[in-house]
């Protein structure tokens, strides 16, 4: 059966689909639902939390006790997100991954474009697997990371939610292109919210799906619930496109923030002011629901998904497009 492909033998799951970790938006609740299901939930940055926490040791507390909490209601493998930064400037990566080891979580995303060997060193150690998603993907890094010990690569094309990368290359072409590129198993990360695009990505090559936009609309997600209307209401023509910095791109369902960064953008404002007017927008958008302050990210996929459903009944939808 397609279903068993090296994605749920590397990962210990049932099904090859992926929770992509999304701020603010992820807890238990919605993590051990998709591991439930037989998928890999992966907590997010912030995860259950309503603030931001004010020091490494904070984060990284609270994080534990929402993985001990995800504990209670699941014994399937889950996942944690890490987004490693140049060492010098990031505290809070290795603490991170100490108490993963601690709390025996079975795999990370790690997500970004800086490769740091002993990052994945101490990753492998501790027997965790690793799923390396690049913000901007090439096949330099892809080739870096599967040298260094990653598991899973996950292929982010322009259609996904969260920041965009820097080339506007459709999973259409990266997907090959990666896969023709290394040994390790890909994932298709962007656009897929039903059967028909995991198809398509099996089609092209991928072993599984990455697909965090279809699970904002569980009932299971702590997402703003007009947002999820929102998402079901929309289409990907409603979709507004802004550049930005640190991310190169965004894209928001249109509110009040969202058009005013569209018109900064067009006023030539330069792309890391946008970013700052930017700050706390998803969380005040996405889960406080103050859209005159925040924007709402999502990707491409918004097409596709037409009602609030819970985890499970995605999950066996996504599923259709394998078995
Ligand atoms: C609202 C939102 C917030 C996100 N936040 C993060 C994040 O904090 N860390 C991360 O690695 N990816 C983040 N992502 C990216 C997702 O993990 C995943 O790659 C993406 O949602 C897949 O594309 P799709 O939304 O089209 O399915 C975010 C995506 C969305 C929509």
């Amino acid at each position: 059966m397609k279903s068993q492909s090296r994605i749920t033998k590397v990962l210990n799951i049932e099904k090859p689909i992926i929770q992509g970790p999304m701020t603010w938006l992820t807890d238990a609740r919605l993590v051990a639902a998709v591991s439930n299901a037989g998928g890999l939930g992966v907590l997010g940055p912030n995860a259950g939390q309503t603030t931001p926490a004010t020091s490494v040791e904070e984060a990284v507390e609270k994080m534990r006790i929402e993985i001990q909490k995800t504990k209670k209601l699941t014994t399937k493998p889950f996942g944690l997100s890490l987004l490693p930064g140049e060492a010098e400037k990031d505290p809070f990566t290795v603490p991170m991954i100490k108490m993963a080891a601690e709390e025996k979580v079975a795999a990370v995303t790690y997500v970004g474009n800086v490769i740091r060997p002993e990052l994945f060193e101490m990753l492998r150690q501790n027997n965790i697997k690793i799923i390396y998603r690049a913000l901007c993907p090439n096949l330099k890094v892809a080739k870096e990371a599967e040298k260094y010990g990653a598991d899973i690569i996950a292929v982010t094309g322009f259609d996904h939610g969260g920041d965009l990368p820097k080339k506007t290359i459709s999973n259409f072409d990266l997907i090959p292109m990666t896969v023709d590129a290394v040994d390790i198993p890909i994932v298709a990360d962007g656009g897929i919210a039903d059967a028909r695009g995991v198809k398509a990505a099996f089609a092209l090559g991928a072993e599984g799906i990455y697909s965090g936009t279809v699970f904002i609309t569980s009932d299971e997600c702590r997402a703003n619930n007009e947002v999820k209307k929102m998402i079901v209401k929309n289409d990907a023509e409603d979709l507004l496109l802004f550049r930005t910095a640190p991310a190169p791109y965004y894209r928001s369902l249109p509110t009040k923030l969202a058009n005013h960064l569209v018109q900064m953008d067009k006023e030539g404002v330069p792309s890391t002011e946008i970013g700052q007017a930017m700050r706390g927008g998803i969380k005040a958008a996405m889960f406080d629901g103050d859209f005159d302050h925040g924007y709402i990210s999502v990707g491409n996929g918004i097409s596709n998904i037409h009602a609030i459903r819970p985890v499970s009944a995605i999950i066996n939808d996504l599923m259709q497009g394998i078995e």
